[in-house]
């Protein structure tokens, strides 16, 4: 069945309040699938994960299904997928780390582009295992980070290159793969940010060329979590996290602090199956962007075509969005060239980014104004912390959606 974003719509209870969800970026509303999956997790009689009671053995099997989710999700192996409260937290956790194996002299890459969460992780390891960082800078006339930004501050001792696949702030997405060979050709791994890609293109680790991949469901229709996948088992055994003396030292576990929220990985394998069903069925085809399929129909190759027809419908609202605020007088649509997320910063002369919101917001369009914590990127942009108006695209969007907030604007700039 193709994309049809009338059933689509169907599924999400919350569009039944009317709002016009522009927030996805910040956080995808959620299907009735997932919030289901979970309660029904908590209801199902389950304890912490073992073999010896059907309680354990529950648990146990949501961990694993959850897994094998995620690997069908991002093209990885499942037990490479590493959960975590968030992906902030993922990402401290394995900067802490990694970073012990840091020495003086020792080099660590982050880049203007990036939200925080993928910089003042490195940047404090680096800090405390006295390595040095190196910024790659962005062009912020085109928005854009080019591969030339990043090779210009590598060298043979940088250790690790931790770039976004796109900028939650303004869309453009970095070439990866074209980074993760400069990254790999001095010996260095790559910890790529996929959490505002991933709800926009299918995935796919060995197509990005990405050593670690870290995302968040939320962003995805899944519950509130984060989670890190390593490209090959071998990248996490090599790291050694602080860990309690009676928990399990084999991967991924060492890397799980604690109880694993079961309910919630339940939440994020439903996304995960609900994302495979959106819209076309698999037809054994190349499985992402430079990935490997499965073949047949399984759920890897259904999450690939999904996110093929996803990208067409949101790339179609996209340029309606586009197109329609280029036409208002007053609006300065800060530049970002495809490739792109379907996610535009704009500004309304007169107003502040927060008087937008609000008006916006006083309407029913939820398109939120700030710099949403890519801090480097907006005062790169002249911005600061302000920001600008943020609206992204959803798969749950219509032209409807996208008319109101035209609409919204255009009285506002009148
Ligand atoms: C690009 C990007 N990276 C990282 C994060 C942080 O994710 P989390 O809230 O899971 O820590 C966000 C959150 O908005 C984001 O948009």
């Amino acid at each position: 069945m193709a994309f049809d974003v009338v059933r689509v719509r169907r599924d999400f209870p919350a569009l039944a309040l009317k709002t016009a969800h522009f927030d996805g970026p910040g956080g995808s509303q959620v299907p009735h699938q997932v919030a289901q999956a979970m309660a029904d997790t908590l209801c199902s009689g389950i304890s912490n994960r073992g073999g010896v009671t059907a309680a354990e053995r529950r648990a146990d099997s949501v961990v694993t299904g959850a897994r094998a989710a995620v690997g069908d999700l991002l093209d990885c192996p499942p037990g490479c997928v590493v959960f975590a409260r968030s992906m902030t937290q993922a990402t401290y956790d394995m900067a802490r780390a990694m970073a012990k194996q840091w020495r003086e002299g020792d080099e660590v890459v982050v880049t203007r582009l990036d939200h925080d969460a993928n910089i003042r992780p490195w940047t404090a390891a680096a800090e405390a295992a006295g390595a040095t960082v190196r910024w790659a800078d962005f062009d912020p006339a085109t928005g854009t980070l080019k591969v030339d930004h990043v090779a210009e501050v590598l060298s043979p001792r940088t250790r690790l290159v931790a770039v976004t696949a796109a900028s939650n702030l303004i869309g453009t997405r970095p070439d990866i793969p074209a980074l993760a060979e400069a990254a790999h050709a001095v010996g260095a791994l790559l910890y790529v940010d996929g959490v505002h890609l991933t709800p926009h293109a299918a995935v796919s680790l060995p197509g990005l060329g990405a050593d670690f991949y870290a995302c968040s469901p939320y962003k995805f229709f899944g519950p509130h979590h984060g989670l890190l996948a390593a490209a090959r088992p071998e990248l996490l055994e090599q790291v050694h996290p602080d860990k309690l003396l009676p928990s399990a030292d084999t991967i991924p576990e060492r890397f799980e602090l604690g109880t694993l929220p079961y309910e919630l990985l339940a939440g994020t394998t439903a996304a995960v199956d609900f994302i495979a069903d959106l819209g076309g069925k698999g037809d054994g085809g190349d499985g992402g962007a430079g990935g490997g399929g499965t073949g047949g129909a399984s759920r890897r190759a259904r999450v690939a075509a999904s996110m093929r027809e996803v990208e067409a419908h949101e790339e179609a609202l996209f340029d309606r969005l586009l197109d329609g605020l280029a036409a208002i007088g007053g609006v300065t649509v800060h530049p970002a060239p495809r490739p792109r997320t379907p996610t535009v910063l704009f500004s309304v002369a007169g107003h502040s980014p927060q008087a937008v919101y609000e008006h916006l917001a006083a309407l029913g369009v939820n398109a939120p104004a700030g710099s949403f914590y890519a801090i480097e990127a907006a005062t790169r942009l002249g911005l600061g912390a302000p920001g600008a108006v943020r609206a992204g695209i959803s798969p749950y969007n219509d032209a409807g959606d996208v008319d109101r907030l035209l609409s919204g604007v255009r009285e506002l700039a009148r």
